[in-house]
């Protein structure tokens, strides 16, 4: 069973249809990429397994669970996290107290969040060098590793990441990227939206995502060798 699976997903924005019935399963432990041009429906397709955005039809299943109606909160408490589009630390907190913020939903276990702390510095050193500096300073970067440590802060079993890439160095989306091979080698299923193909090579599932459906599934090196996609997705 994979651990989520989305069939026939439709969502929009008030009377404007952007998801016209989405399929994906996405395996336990697995690292799968959601590609796909701007507008493509990408983030619309995260709010709505994040239950920020009611969908209008279609089914998702988590864990074998049907998530129907189920809120945000009782979804991050069985593991679904999102980092979010834009990164949305909180500029005035520090580094630390953005990361405490994270494990609001853990609070009652003290000795988590500090296991989950220690996990995060050491995955990101220049959040510990910076944790006592406000967010709001940090550079693109590494408010993008905060924000990526912010889900972390919260346990996550699938972890939602929304272009994580979008406005980095070419050096800065290496070591996020590869900062997220390692959060799922140690056992988190991730799930990212990018734009950047840099990422296909090492994704184990690939969706291109057109116009709220998906054109195409597979394995991400597969995808990176099919010449029509690369026309379609690429132009070349
Ligand atoms: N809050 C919104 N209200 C109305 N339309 C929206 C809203 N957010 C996104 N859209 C529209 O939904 C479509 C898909 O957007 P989105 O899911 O953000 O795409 P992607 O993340 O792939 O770039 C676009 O046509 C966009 O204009
Ligand atoms: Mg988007």
């Amino acid at each position: 069973m994979p651990l989520l699976e989305v069939a026939g997903l439709r969502a929009g924005y008030g009377a404007v249809p952007v998801l016209h019935g989405v399929d994906l399963e996405v395996e336990e432990g697995s690292n799968a990429v959601l590609i796909g041009l701007n507008g493509a429906g990408k983030t619309t397709t995260l709010l709505n397994l994040a239950g920020l955005l009611r969908g209008s039809g279609g089914a998702v299943r988590y864990n074998g669970v049907d998530l129907g109606a189920m809120d945000t909160a009782e979804r991050v408490r069985r593991g679904i996290v999102l980092v979010p589009e834009g990164r949305r630390v909180f500029p005035a907190l520090t580094v630390a107290q953005n990361l405490r913020l994270g494990a609001w939903p853990r609070r009652r276990d003290s000795r988590r969040v500090n296991v989950n702390l220690g996990r995060v510095f050491e995955l990101f050193p220049r959040l510990h060098e910076r944790r006592d500096q406000l967010a709001g300073t940090l550079s693109g970067g590494e408010q993008q590793m905060l924000a990526i440590g912010r889900g972390l802060m919260a346990s996550p079993r699938l972890l939602l990441i929304d272009e994580a890439s979008l406005g980095l160095s070419p050096k800065l989306v290496g070591q996020v990227f590869a900062a997220v091979r390692r959060i799922n080698a140690e056992g988190v299923t991730v799930l990212m939206v990018e734009q950047n193909a840099g990422v296909l090579g090492s994704a184990d599932r690939a969706f291109l995502m057109q116009k709220g459906r998906i054109e195409y599934a597979g394995k991400g090196s597969e995808m990176l060798q099919q010449e029509t996609l690369r026309a379609a997705y690429f132009g070349d």
